[in-house]
């Protein structure tokens, strides 16, 4: 069952989903060669707690962390460890806050130091099918035209699309309804409402889509080793079209329905 929001909702995760952002935003200077993981989660548990809300990762179906940490094959849910981030790496930062009940849920890819022209592409092709998702919301359109504008885009990019995990319907649960697929079919899938809200999140591979999970049981990784990057945000629909309440740096104006001309 897809929740619409009402208007405190919406306003609550305004609030959170700015919250989540800010973290963002704060631990990307703290991404260079040499710190550790855990050092990049101790900083964001810290942050978050001193803005009244809690990691909802922490304790998640026993995540045993308060973020994400996502380093190069590694696709998804990279436990925060005593790793070290050497140059070259890639690394996927994904926070989601839980403020006064409400989560808001977002992530990106960041470079440590210089890195490879092929990282870069992973990391930009990633940036692109977020973007490209999410202007392919249209009020009244379905969820199905996202997943199918990422899928085209990541194969003209000789990319593959992660099929296991997707994006998710988020409010005062951290994952309800609808299932947000990064492939798929244009016109199939739910209706998009206005009070909406979910996250787009497509985890892109350089190489083949398979995945398989660490012996940790929820770090996932690159069957054939290849490097996968993913970034995220998460959406309300609204009856013009769509606000990224993850946006904190307004690359997506508010309220605007794209037109199709
Ligand atoms: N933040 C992830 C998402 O985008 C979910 C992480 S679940 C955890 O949906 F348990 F691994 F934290
Ligand atoms: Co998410
Ligand atoms: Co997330």
């Amino acid at each position: 069952m897809i929740r619409i929001k009402t208007p405190y909702e919406i306003e609550q995760m305004r609030h959170t989903c700015r919250l989540a952002a800010e973290a963002l935003r704060m631990i990307e200077p703290h991404v260079q060669p040499g710190i550790t993981t855990q050092q990049l989660n101790d900083i964001c548990h810290q942050f978050i707690l001193d803005h009244g809300a809690v990691p909802s990762p922490l304790n998640y179906r026993g995540f045993p962390k308060s973020i994400c940490t996502s380093v190069n094959q590694q696709v998804c849910h990279g436990i925060p460890s005593s790793r070290v981030l050497r140059e070259g790496d890639i690394v996927n930062v994904d926070i989601t806050t839980n403020l006064n009940g409400f989560h808001g849920d977002t992530s990106r890819t960041f470079a440590v130091g210089t890195i490879s022209s092929k990282a870069a592409k992973c990391i930009d092709v990633a940036r692109n099918c977020l973007d490209i998702g999410i202007r392919a919301i249209r009020t009244g359109g379905h969820v199905g035209d996202i997943g199918a504008a990422i899928a085209a885009y990541a194969r003209l990019q000789h990319c593959s699309v992660v099929r296991e995990y997707c994006g998710h319907g988020i409010g005062r649960d951290f994952h309800e309804d609808p299932a947000v697929m990064h492939f798929g079919e244009a016109g199939q899938g739910a209706l998009l409402r206005p009070g909406m809200i979910f996250t787009i999140e497509p985890m892109i591979n350089l190489g083949k889509a398979a995945i398989r999970h660490l012996p940790d049981k929820w770090t996932v990784v690159t069957q054939d080793h290849s490097l996968s990057a993913q970034f995220e945000h998460t959406i309300l629909i609204t009856a013009e079209g769509y606000e990224v309440l993850t946006d904190i740096d307004q690359v997506y104006s508010s309220s605007s329905q794209e037109s199709a001309a």
